[in-house]
């Protein structure tokens, strides 16, 4: 196995505290994974005796970002301190300028100074990856910059700022204004205390920036975006659009145009049917379409410390897959050798809802029968219908519609055998697992 890879972090807040506990948690796997161990060797943050749930003892501390990053033991130097200027701005240049590999969240710096820093990275033949600073945790970096390689990208487009998603949602879905959903975004810790640069769209046109960049080639042009909040959103807004058939949501767009690229971030009316608009509360969306692969939609959390520090991970497990000496990105993610045995799980304990239909003989007592059948196995139900209605035409069998809650697979085959022999169906019952996403 390679050397370690020597990490050094530069901010231990919400995903620099993430990222930490995320790697000393999961030391043995990332050893298999990228071919050699990921070891913090370095850290600094403002305060030093500040309580971060994390064990940094035997990790060397620096006083500034900016002497970690030219003095410490390091191959890669993560910044996650923020801001387009000051330590952030200055660590990572002369993390870059030292020959280091970097690793950052920070959307601000990367509108603010990402060619400049681009031009050093190159220089020095080492990595600069980003893929937590446009939509947290999901992969839209590594869309662009790698899996679309030899598309034409026509248009980036997205839901970026879980703040102003989730004030818009809650507008919709409870009818609130935008005042009270604000106050509630700021309870909740979704928004900042001051929340201008949430709301007015400058961190969705940041991102935006990013994306117009890999998607078209052309230099990063924050200052060049239109741009419109959603200060001025009204219920009434909210209703009228709802009744048109739309949902209103912040979107950044760019699209190549015949006379240039547009850039745009304001509030927009998407279809209610599409799929960008049920994309509700905190959660982040972004659309890439390509003229090879056509529509790429990619959904996902868009904040927060653990779904970004993921992503700050993938970024760190690239560079240490791709250092001369380890192994390149194993063929099936995980090294050949070390695939561990398949461990097949009984179907028999699956675990979900269900969807039964049954065709019974039109015989009183057979409703509680079927009832007590699932009881009886500790299946509760989520409903239960009739069809047709129980006033039609008797003697016809009628079909019975079950739902339940979270059971076994192992319960509902005894529940069906029970009620099978209880010699009211008639034909076979018909069964079908329900997959609930958690998110979406
Ligand atoms: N939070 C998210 O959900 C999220 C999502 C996507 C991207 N990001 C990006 O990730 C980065 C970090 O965000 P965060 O939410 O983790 O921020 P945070 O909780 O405010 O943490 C910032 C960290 O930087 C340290 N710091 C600030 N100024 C410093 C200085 N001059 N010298 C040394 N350390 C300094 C702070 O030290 P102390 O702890 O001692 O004060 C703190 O540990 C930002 O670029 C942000 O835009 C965050």
């Amino acid at each position: 196995m390679a050397d370690a890879l020597k990490v050094g972090i530069a901010g231990l807040g919400t995903v620099g505290a993430s990222l930490v506990r995320i790697i000393q948690n999961r030391a043995n796997e990332l050893a298999t994974t990228c071919g050699r161990a990921i070891e913090i060797t370095a850290v600094t943050a403002r305060d030093r005796s500040r309580d971060r749930g994390i064990d940094i003892s035997g990790i060397t501390w620096f006083d500034t970002p900016e002497r970690l990053a030219a003095e410490a033991d390091i191959d890669v130097f993560v910044e996650l301190i923020g801001g387009a200027s000051g330590a952030a701005a200055d660590s990572v240049k002369a993390a870059l300028t030292r020959g280091l590999h970097v690793v950052t969240a920070n959307k601000a710096l990367l509108a603010a100074s990402g060619v400049e820093l681009a031009r050093i990275a190159e220089e020095k033949s080492v990595l600069l990856n980003f893929e937590a600073a446009v939509a947290g945790g999901i992969p839209v970096i590594k869309a662009l910059r790698e899996s679309l390689t030899g598309n034409t990208v026509s248009r980036v487009y997205g839901i970026m700022n879980g703040t102003c998603n989730y004030i818009l949602t809650r507008m919709e879905k409870e009818g609130l204004s935008f005042a009270d959903c604000l106050k509630e975004a700021q309870r909740l810790g979704y928004a900042e205390a001051d929340p201008a640069f949430d709301i007015e769209g400058n961190d969705t046109a940041h991102k935006l920036a990013i994306l117009t960049t890999l998607a078209f080639g052309t230099q990063i042009a924050a200052d060049e975006i239109y741009l419109e909040g959603i200060t001025n959103i009204s219920i009434e807004d909210i209703h009228a659009a709802a009744d048109l058939g739309y949902r209103i949501k912040l979107l950044g767009v760019a699209q190549l145009t015949d006379s240039g690229i547009e850039q745009r971030v304001h509030p927009t009316m998407v279809p209610h049917d599409s799929v960008i608009a049920q994309v509700d509360g905190v959660t982040n969306a972004v659309a890439i379409e390509s003229d090879i692969l056509g529509e790429l939609l990619m959904v996902g959390p868009g904040a927060g410390g653990d779904a970004t520090a993921s992503a700050v991970l993938g970024d760190i497990a690239d560079i240490a897959k791709s250092s001369p000496g380890a192994q390149r990105v194993p063929v099936l993610g995980t090294p050949a050798a070390s695939l561990a045995p398949y461990k097949r799980a009984r179907m028999q304990s699956h675990e979900g809802g269900y969807f039964i239909r049954l065709t019974v003989a039109d015989r009183t007592g057979v409703f509680a029968s079927i009832a007590a059948c699932m009881a009886e196995n500790g299946i509760s139900l989520e409903s239960i219908m009739q069809r047709p209605k129980p006033d039609a035409a008797t003697d016809t069998p009628k079909t019975i519609i079950l739902v339940t809650h979270a059971t076994t697979e192992d319960s509902v085959r005894k529940a069906v055998d029970a009620i099978k022999a209880e010699n009211y169906l008639v034909g076979e019952p018909q069964v079908i697992r329900i997959e609930r996403p958690k998110a979406f």
